[in-house]
């Protein structure tokens, strides 16, 4: 039988919307099995971009267009996805004014950390962070090579709303490096630049960066916080967003797991926003608590220096019930050398428990609850 050429066309029309139907198939089968793959993850949070003036109403700050099919939203979204990254390159970077410089210390404390907090108003587009996250310092003048500084990472200390809770402000906390060399004292180009401004001074920042120390979006969440010295700043960053009233009614995220903070410190003159975190204690007793390790104050139990992974080790059998929890995330920062030491902590808590620590550290890891950013 002999078709027409008509009869050939359509007949090919008529196969689209099978062809159609074939290919939505595909696609679909290829979104369940995303879907699937980010599920594993599922503790990871989903951060929004830093809108505070939006973010005081959560459903704003959710976006909630985007959110509007969740599933399929979660599948395409890579997590913290939404999370403000190199807004501003260190080759352009914004100039903010410093508005307050004071000391983090007591008296009687060993060098010299410095709160600063930095106007970041009239940005386009504006400089926006999270907590978590760090910026970069392009400190004033040059090098030896006549070439301008390369800048300095430092993590921000203060919530998306900043310490003045009007959204345009970032604060860091800064130890002056100061050390010997052939009998003179050297001074840190970047740190001492910073410790050294006074309110009014312009300065070059680059960022944000960093997705490493973000925290998880679950208000359930448990949150183990492990610090030495200024590797503070993060921490304080989290607990101002959990505990400070302010904060909790710009952003109506009410934080309602336990968070604990180690603190590793020189000298009790040392501890950093100490008060601060006192009072958050004796105002949320059932969710923060606060353990403290002063090295030159207090001795282990062999006689030495008393740090973080020695407190660490004391609790070892409660940290390990909290990380058995899937809802429990572990944040570590400052010096790179208490690495090793809360490994090994960690690993004698786990053998108590009959659990192999080289395993299970990287699952942790891999479900996005394992976080350190040390230097
Ligand atoms: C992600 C991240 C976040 C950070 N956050 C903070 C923060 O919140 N607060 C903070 O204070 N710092 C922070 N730092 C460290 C910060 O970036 C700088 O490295 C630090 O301030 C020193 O910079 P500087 O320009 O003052 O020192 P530089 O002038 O760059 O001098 C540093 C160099 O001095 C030499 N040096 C240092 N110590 C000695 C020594 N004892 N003996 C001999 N040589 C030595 C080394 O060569 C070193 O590279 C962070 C670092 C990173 C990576
Ligand atoms: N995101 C980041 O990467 C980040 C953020 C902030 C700061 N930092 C860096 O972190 C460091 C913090 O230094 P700081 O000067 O602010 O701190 P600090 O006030 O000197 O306090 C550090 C504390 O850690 C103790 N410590 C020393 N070695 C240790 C080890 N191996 N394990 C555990 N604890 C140890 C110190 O004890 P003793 O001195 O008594 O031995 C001291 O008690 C700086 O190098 C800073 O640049 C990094």
């Amino acid at each position: 039988m002999a078709y027409s050429e008509t009869k050939v066309v359509l007949g090919g029309l008529a196969h689209i919307p099978i062809i159609i139907g074939f290919f939505y198939l595909i696609r679909r089968q290829y979104s369940f099995g995303a879907m699937l793959r980010t599920g594993k993850n599922a503790l990871s949070e989903k951060v929004t971009k830093a809108t505070p003036a939006k973010a005081a109403t959560p459903a704003k700050a959710a976006t909630p267009a985007k959110a509007a099919t969740p599933a399929k939203a979660s599948a395409a979204k890579k997590p913290h996805a939404d999370v403000p990254v190199n807004t501003y390159k260190p080759k352009a970077p914004f100039t903010g004014t410093v508005t307050e410089n004071y000391s983090a210390l007591r008296d009687g404390a060993i060098g010299k950390v410095q709160h600063i907090t930095f106007d970041l108003s009239g940005g386009d587009p504006d400089f926006k962070y999270v907590e978590g996250q760090s910026c970069g310092i392009l400190a004033a003048g040059e090098d030896a090579k006549g070439k301008p500084h390369r800048p300095r990472l430092y993590s921000i200390a203060s919530t998306r709303y900043g310490d003045n809770f009007a959204g345009n402000t970032l604060s860091l906390c800064v130890r002056q490096l100061q050390y010997e060399k052939d009998g003179e004292t050297i001074n840190g180009v970047c740190s001492t630049y910073l410790c050294n401004l006074s309110p009014g001074d312009k300065v070059k920042i680059s960022g944000p960066v960093g997705k490493e120390m973000l925290l998880p979006e679950e208000e359930d969440s448990n949150i183990i916080m492990l610090a030495t010295g200024t590797g503070i700043a993060p921490m304080r960053a989290y607990l101002r967003r959990m505990f400070e009233p302010t904060e909790i009614e710009k952003h109506q995220w009410n934080f309602k797991g336990k968070a604990w903070l180690f603190m590793g410190a020189p000298k009790t003159a040392n501890l950093l926003y100490d008060a601060d975190f006192e009072h958050y204690k004796s105002k949320f007793p059932e969710n923060l608590r606060y353990t403290k390790a002063i090295s030159r104050e207090q001795n282990n139990t062999k006689g030495g220096r008393m740090y973080i992974q020695d407190r660490v080790l004391e609790h070892a059998e409660e940290i390990f019930n909290m990380i058995e929890n899937p809802k429990t995330h572990i944040y570590l920062c400052g010096l790179k050398g208490m690495e090793p030491g809360i490994d090994e902590a960690m690993a004698t808590a786990a053998s108590a428990k009959g659990l192999d620590w080289s395993e299970l550290r990287p699952k942790l890891r891999k479900a996005g609850r394992w976080h350190a950013e040390t230097y």
